[in-house]
């Protein structure tokens, strides 16, 4: 069975990509920032300890044939260095995994990643995607991921939380998503097939209004929603004072500018590549109340 090493384990992302490669009986090796006590791994997983930049160890990396790499130090007031610390974290194991001879390494890139982006995350994540080689690396680019966890589950909380919903504008920001079951497998596929490399746009071909996403959330709650529309400059202020004040709000003035500047990405030619049809957020939505 292949052996497959993955960083951010604790993470939505991915500590969802342990369970789906565990659960086909894959040999994962989970890396987490702090260890947790008295809490033994699944079968199949092994904990091992990894901090970006510098707690890298090489022997961690004997004999795996994968990396996925999901470990992302989010810019914050108290974290203004996370660029930095991506970097070279990146460098550190992208080096380690040519030497031990890594067969596939993917990166977790995001929709975030173009020019014209304003935020942090999403101009980091585009210097991170230059230190990649798409000859023979797989650099994934998901839309917006649909699961319990992630900007979309503050989204889901925030609707369940009050009936009234600020909008920037009006809502009308386009957004791509793609069902986290979907994005997993969607992995799986780069890398056991050879010929897959280089950029992947995963998401359902049909991109959403913020606003349409908010009311079907509410609809399957059976939640009534009220809509309160704010100019971008208002929330992005409030936002701002927010976050200087370490006020802890669900949203920040980083997801903020990733939304108002987000852009449209192609995906119908990767999805037929990589062999997924993507459910839509209706899809979601029902397999989720059945489960
Ligand atoms: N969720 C989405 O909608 C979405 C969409 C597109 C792309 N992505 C990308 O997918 C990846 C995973 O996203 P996610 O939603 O799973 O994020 P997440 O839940 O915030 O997980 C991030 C992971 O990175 C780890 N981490 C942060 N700083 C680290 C450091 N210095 N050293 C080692 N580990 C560190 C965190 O560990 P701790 O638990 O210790 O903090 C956590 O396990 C990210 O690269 C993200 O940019 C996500």
């Amino acid at each position: 069975m292949p052996k497959i090493l993955i960083s951010g384990a604790s993470g939505f992302i991915g500590s969802h990509l342990v369970k789906h490669f565990a659960s086909q009986g894959w040999e994962v090796t989970a890396f987490i920032r702090t260890l947790p006590e008295n809490v033994s791994p699944p079968p199949g997983v092994t904990f091992k300890q990894l901090e970006l930049p510098h707690f890298i160890q090489p022997e961690d990396f004997e004999g795996a044939h994968y990396f996925v790499h999901c470990a992302c130090e989010k810019y914050r007031p108290s974290k203004k260095n996370s660029s930095a610390i991506n970097v070279e974290g990146t460098r550190t194991l992208l080096k380690i995994a040519r030497q031990k001879k890594i067969q596939k390494f993917v990166f977790l890139s995001s929709m975030s990643a173009h020019p014209q982006a304003r935020s942090r995350y999403g101009q980091h994540k585009l210097l991170l995607e230059s230190e990649f080689d798409p000859s023979r690396d797989v650099i994934i680019r998901p839309g917006l991921v649909l699961g319990k966890g992630g900007l979309f589950a503050s989204i889901s909380e925030m609707i369940q939380k009050s009936p009234f919903i600020p909008l920037i504008n009006g809502g009308s920001q386009l957004l791509q998503t793609i069902s986290i079951h979907d994005l997993c497998q969607s992995i799986e596929n780069s890398l056991v097939r050879p010929d897959i490399v280089g950029f992947l746009n995963v998401a359902h071909p049909q991109p959403i209004t913020l606003k349409k996403m908010i009311e079907k959330i509410a609809k399957n709650h059976q939640l009534r929603t009220h809509f309160l529309s704010f100019p971008f400059w208002f929330f992005y202020l409030i936002l701002k004072i927010a976050n200087a004040i370490r006020l802890p709000l669900s949203l920040s003035e980083e997801n903020l500018l990733g939304l108002q500047y987000s852009q449209i990405f192609e995906v119908e030619n990767d999805l037929k590549k990589i062999g997924l049809s993507a459910q839509s957020l209706e899809e979601y939505l029902a397999r989720e109340s059945t489960v």
